[in-house]
């Protein structure tokens, strides 16, 4: 054991017996646990960084993050993804300000030093003037790289750490069958993030949105007052919408439909079969639904076009028609990032009905996000009150199946997504720091 690891007592945080799963307030809040986080959990795994829609010619760009990391995300003349340290190898200047676009170059912008698209170090002004470099000059190749990047159905993830399983394994099981699923929706089987993504930060910890988005528990009670606009005037965003349904008691059924789903590498899935499947037959978009059950027949059209939402470990997420990553500034602060997305070759009226859904409830002036964000608020105020300090996280714990694959299947508002998170944020945070950590 490490000094740092006996210091923080990593091991002490949570408290996991039969029937008991407790963690302690400490994980949420203390500065030394967000450090080692950033240490163990954000340059130790898998980061999703980009979709390759994005990315779709030479020179388009993105800058991401590693948890508090800057990077630069690219596509190269050789149509490969490169993903680098947005740092300059002068003096340490972020090299890229946009958080996208295309470039042939990058230009440090404090003494114009170049970088092309692989992040090789191309130009320095002045380097052989006669108070510029010697002879013995050590010129770095370029900025650091990001050993690992791969990429699962044009989900780019990185990794800092060499020492990591294939992104295919980290993925396997439910976080790759939300992925193909949510695909499945796309009659050409793949999906474009659109628009300005929509950018937000609360003062609360990163973790409380990687347990919301798969939160079975809160909905009818978090929005309420969406619920109770629902079953005032009733669903009238036609054949799709988000959180579709007539009035507060048929979402309440809705919501206890399906199963929630915890995987080997922390990931958390929450997936429900579409309760009326043959009103789609008969509807608007009747010839969309159609040629999807063609594509994946009627048992697994229910799910596709069901709602799932998946909390990928650590810090992506997927509901809805959105992708969403949360990175982490500080114990109390988290930038929230939306990206709306359309699905290949749907109907472009479907697909405009989808985005004002989703505006509806995530955009600023939406009903739902904004609710969410007030309660991760609201825990950091009240994780100041260490007089208590255990958060209980057993809900639905009596009542799992360990399924084949070795994944844990829960009730539609069981906890099971949140112990999973928490087994393996334990099970990063308590390895030696050179150590393998999958
Ligand atoms: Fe980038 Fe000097 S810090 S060129
Ligand atoms: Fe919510």
């Amino acid at each position: 054991m490490s000094p740092y690891q006996s210091a923080i007592g990593i091991q002490d945080l949570i408290r996991e017996g039969p029937g008991t799963f407790r963690v302690s307030g400490r994980a949420y809040a203390d500065q030394a646990i967000f450090d080692l986080e950033q240490e163990r959990i954000f340059l130790k795994t898998w980061i999703y960084v980009a979709h390759e829609s994005e990315l779709r010619e030479p020179g388009d760009f993105k800058t991401a993050h590693l948890g508090t990391q800057p990077v630069i995300v690219t596509r190269g003349d050789d149509m490969r993804i490169h993903v680098f340290a947005n740092r300059c190898v002068h003096r340490g200047a972020a090299v890229c300000r946009e958080r996208s676009g295309n470039a042939r170059v990058f230009v440090c912008p404090y003494h114009s030093w170049s970088f092309d698209l692989t992040g090789r170090l191309t130009g320095i002004p002045g380097r052989d003037d006669a108070g510029g470099y010697g002879p013995d000059f050590e010129q770095p190749e370029g900025l650091a790289r990001i050993p690992r990047v791969e990429s699962y159905r044009g989900f780019i993830f990185a990794c800092a750490s060499d020492d990591v399983v294939p992104l295919e394994t980290y993925l396997a099981g439910g976080a790759a069958q939300l992925i193909d699923r949510k695909l499945a929706q796309a009659p050409a089987g793949t999906i474009s993030l659109r628009g300005a993504p929509f950018i937000g930060v609360y003062q609360g910890n990163w973790k409380f949105q990687a347990e919301n988005i798969v939160d079975g528990y809160h909905f009818m009670h978090t929005h309420r007052a969406f619920v109770s606009l629902q079953s005032k005037y009733g669903d009238s965003t036609g054949d799709f919408g988000v959180h579709k349904g007539d009035n507060a008691a048929k979402m309440r059924r809705n919501r206890m439909l399906g199963n929630v789903l915890a995987s080997r590498y922390g990931h958390g899935i929450n997936q429900k079969p579409t309760p009326d499947l043959e009103s789609l037959f008969i509807g608007n978009y009747a010839a969309y639904y159609f040629q999807l059950r063609e594509l994946h027949g009627e048992d697994e059209l229910k799910w596709v076009v069901g709602a799932g939402a998946g909390c990928i470990f650590p810090n992506f997420g997927i509901i809805h028609n959105q992708l969403r990553v949360w990175r982490p500034i500080g114990p109390d602060l988290t930038e929230v990032t939306i990206y709306p997305y359309s699905l290949d070759g749907a109907p472009d009226s479907f697909n405009e009905g989808m985005l004002r859904s989703h505006e509806r409830f995530y955009g600023p002036a939406g009903y739902g996000a904004t609710d969410d964000v007030e309660v991760f608020a609201l825990n950091q105020q009240g994780l100041a009150a260490t007089l208590s300090d255990w958060i209980i996280l057993e809900r639905g714990m009596h009542a799992e199946t360990v399924l084949p694959s070795g994944e844990i299947e829960g009730r539609p508002s069981s906890e099971t997504v949140h112990r999973a998170f928490w087994r393996r944020w334990r099970e990063l945070m308590s390895a030696e720091p050179e150590g393998s950590h999958v």
